[in-house]
């Protein structure tokens, strides 16, 4: 079983190495023209990172193909000493900058909200996000053992997982899109109309591109796709970071596999919480296609 743990700031579960930077983060300058992807963890990061990779390079899948999507986008929080932190990579980038996030609203920059930077969120329904971030947490041998399935509901649903509780990070976000430059995109609406969804982000993006251009956004981007591609698959991460003969990062990219893992009796007790943590908000999500 893996020793790893996480450390608490403000009651959020976080990496211990980026806890240990947290002044440096909470310090970052962000510049008006940074655009922030912001997601709780395994509702879609990799993929919205892909779109809007091939939207900034107008289809030019050559370009997108000559770096690791990761590596394009800045994750604000990462730290790994000695290595350079996600701040270090993100001041040495020229603008304008394209960085990634899974801070919850209260623990952002705050000079993200200071420069009125775009923000794009992409939110998945629970049931999913918790059966995904489960796999992930088995594979992913610098997060902590999730233990059984039955345990890791519990965990789930306490918000005792990195990145903290999946109500809170979806409400926060929800809560500030109309006071913000927010383009509040769902996993499961990308899915049913990718095409759709991707001409909202172009246009948020302040980008215009024809129609063939489009279409050849919506086929690269597919899983199938995406999962054959090294740029997008993280197969170059090493196995003692992500071991995909545990469980492949790209894993199934459906709506709905909830289905093959929650019980009768867990599903009605999370929809319960899910009534009471979520009372008040009009946040809606699509359980199945
Ligand atoms: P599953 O584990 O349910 O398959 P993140 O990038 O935020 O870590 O999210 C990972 C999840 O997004 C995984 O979900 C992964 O398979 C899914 N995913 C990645 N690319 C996708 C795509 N092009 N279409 C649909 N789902 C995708």
């Amino acid at each position: 079983s893996k020793k790893t743990h996480l450390k608490e700031v403000a009651g959020i579960p976080l990496q211990v190495a980026t806890v240990d930077n947290w002044r440096q983060i909470q310090s970052f300058e962000a510049k008006p023209d940074d655009l922030l992807i912001c997601t709780y963890p395994k509702s879609g990061t990799t993929w919205i990172q892909e779109i809007v990779d091939m939207i900034e390079q107008n289809g030019d899948m050559e370009k997108c193909r000559r770096t690791i999507i990761q590596h394009r986008h800045p994750f604000i929080e990462w730290a790994r000493p000695p290595q350079p932190s996600g701040v270090d990579k993100a001041n040495a980038m020229p603008a304008p900058r394209i960085l990634r996030t899974h801070l919850p609203t209260h623990l952002l920059p705050p000079s993200f909200w200071e420069n009125n930077c775009k923000f794009l969120y992409v939110a998945r329904n629970a049931k999913d996000c918790m059966v995904s971030y489960y796999h992930f947490q088995r594979m992913n041998q610098v997060l902590p053992d999730p233990g059984t399935w039955e345990e890791y509901f519990e965990t789930f649903i306490n918000g005792k997982v990195g990145w903290g509780s999946w109500f809170e990070h979806v409400k926060g976000w929800w809560e500030m899109r109309d006071r913000y430059q927010i383009l509040f995109l769902f996993y499961e609406d990308i899915k049913r109309d990718p095409k759709h969804e991707i001409q909202k982000v172009i246009k948020f993006m302040g980008k215009n591109l024809d129609e063939m251009v489009l279409d050849k956004i919506v086929q690269e981007t597919s899983f199938e796709k995406m999962k054959e591609n090294p740029m997008t698959n993280r197969s170059t991460v090493p196995k003692s970071i992500l071991d995909q003969s545990i469980s492949p990062f790209m894993r199934k990219g459906t709506v709905g596999d909830w289905k093959n893992y929650f019980t009768v009796a867990q599903n009605e007790k999370f929809d319960e919480i899910y009534r009471r943590k979520m009372e008040g908000t009009s946040i809606n999500f699509c359980m199945e296609l």
